[in-house]
């Protein structure tokens, strides 16, 4: 009787701290913040080079303008996504109208599609409790048998490194975490190993990282998806079987753990669709949105290959600050000095970098336009393949090439420091989903979540399986 009393009681105090745990993004979005301002994102396309430089004008300043370009526009026919304040939308509008640019409206309210699309299903008290309760129940058995992770929703970073956690120690033969280095916030960033036996360091390598830009976050659930593939696969599919036995990969799922966790810290546009890391902030009160942050820097500016040339800025506000200096920032200290270091330096084979979104499949280098390294034919050869087999699943098309060409020319990015400093020879960033035919951009479905996850695996599996057969052969590395 008594323990029954006791259990019953710590059962309540248990569900209503786990309760009080989940409740700050879960609360936000039953009070969604009533004095914010509307932001709409408009799709542009350019048809004439009048109209063309215009987005390109508008979107080196975007900050001068308060507008955020989710996807510039690439080249003549090729859409942009501007997210833009209601109080600035007429200034847009006026300013397209002048060259007679097509344009409209695709999403009218990011919050209400925020909201809508990240909101927890379950929206009672009651309810809350007993899925809360269930989901920590169900989880819990699951580790008897197997890491779980709640693939197909987003998460937050703790539950990111518990999964890596409960990874390597379920599997301890083939898997086992490392940390990168510690972010500006603190945070660590932690990645995981996955070879057999967990210990060697001495076979090839190959590396894999998601979420560098903060608002990315499909990005960061397909990284851990391959590590579910690597892991639970292992025992099953032969070929699996040989990527671990063979070969040593690296995956960092989470780049920007600081940025990540700021875009789940609020749901106004302002917050969700952060894309910086979290960098020297000042954050000021303002009329409209409570609060504006300026500062953060573009991790994918800011890497020592070529670093503000083109394509970044030195200003603080930018989008695409390239900070102070090349790798002023911790985060991509961090993937340099792992790159760079004993472990990995000469014998790391292939770099593959994740963001979002356009369904694009890039290999260096992306500072200048026709600028490409010696080995490029091999380079498309494996891209084009990676893209047929990515695209053999659901049909989902990517194109390929260099991101100068493919969309526009920018310098201090990771892929091509990887090529071009950490001598990496097949170095590739993908653009995941969505492409042109949806308009919800960063706020990908989360039932999207798997089938990208399935997808980019086949197209990336192509990669290490060449660089497999690279070694099997013998092949020395010409350049
Ligand atoms: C802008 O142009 C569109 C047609 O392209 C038109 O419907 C709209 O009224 C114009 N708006 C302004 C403010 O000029
Ligand atoms: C521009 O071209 C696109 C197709 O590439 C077409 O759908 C659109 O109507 C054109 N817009 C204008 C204003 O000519
Ligand atoms: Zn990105």
């Amino acid at each position: 009787m008594r323990w029954s009393s006791i259990s019953g009681i710590s059962f309540l105090l248990f569900s209503l701290f786990t309760v009080c745990l989940a409740q700050t993004r879960e609360e936000q979005f039953a009070n969604p913040p009533k004095d914010y301002e509307r932001h709409l994102v408009f799709r542009v396309i350019p048809n004439n080079t009048e109209q063309l430089s215009l987005l390109n004008k508008l979107y080196l300043e975007s900050h001068e303008f308060h507008l955020d370009f989710w996807k510039p526009a690439t080249g003549l026919h090729q859409y942009a996504d501007v997210m833009v304040p209601e109080s600035r939308a007429k200034f847009l509008v006026n300013t397209l109208n002048s060259t007679g640019v097509f344009w409209r409206v695709t999403i009218p309210d990011v919050q209400r599609l925020i909201i809508e699309r990240e909101s927890p299903k379950q929206t009672s008290w009651f309810s809350r409790l007993g899925n809360n309760f269930m989901t920590r129940l169900f989880s819990r058995q699951k580790k008897e048998t197997g890491a779980y992770y709640g693939f197909g929703d987003y998460h937050n970073y703790d539950e990111i490194m518990r999964y890596l956690d409960d990874v390597a120690r379920i599997y301890p033969d083939i898997a086992k975490t490392f940390i990168a280095g510690t972010t500006n916030e603190g945070r660590e960033m932690k990645g995981i190993k996955i070879g057999n036996p967990a210990e060697d360091t001495t076979k090839r390598v190959v590396w894999i990282d998601g979420g560098m830009h903060a608002r990315e976050w499909a990005s960061v659930h397909t990284a851990l998806y391959f590590i579910k593939q690597l892991v639970e696969n292992y025992n099953r599919d032969p070929q699996i079987k040989r990527f671990v036995e063979e070969l040593n990969i690296y995956i960092l799922p989470c780049v920007n753990p600081d940025g990540y966790e700021y875009t789940r810290s609020d749901i106004t546009p302002k917050a969700r669709l952060w894309r910086k890391n979290r960098g020297r902030i000042n954050c000021k009160n303002s009329r409209w949105w409570g609060k504006i942050c300026c500062g953060g820097t573009d991790l994918n500016r800011n890497f020592d290959y070529h670093w503000s040339e083109t394509g970044s800025s030195a200003s603080t506000c930018s989008e695409v600050y390239q900070g102070d200096y090349a790798f002023s920032e911790p985060e991509s200290r961090a993937v340099r000095d792992m790159l760079m270091s004993n472990e990995l330096y000469g014998k790391t084979d292939a770099f593959v970098t994740m963001h979002t979104y356009a369904q694009m499949w890039m290999h260096p280098y992306g500072t200048r336009t026709g600028d490409y390294p010696n080995d490029v034919a091999e380079l498309r050869d494996v891209a084009r393949r990676g893209v047929n087999a990515l695209g053999s699943v659901y049909g989902t098309r990517f194109s390929y090439g260099t991101g100068a060409d493919l969309m526009y020319p920018s310098s201090g990015g990771s892929d091509d420091w990887a090529k071009g400093k950490a001598g990496v020879k097949y170095t590739y960033l993908l653009e995941l989903r969505p492409s042109e035919s949806s308009w919800d951009g960063f706020l990908l479905d989360p039932r999207l979540l798997i089938p990208v996850g399935v997808e980019t695996w086949e197209g990336v599996k192509v990669v290490i399986q060449e660089v497999l057969d690279r070694n099997r052969n013998g092949a020395v590395d010409g350049d």
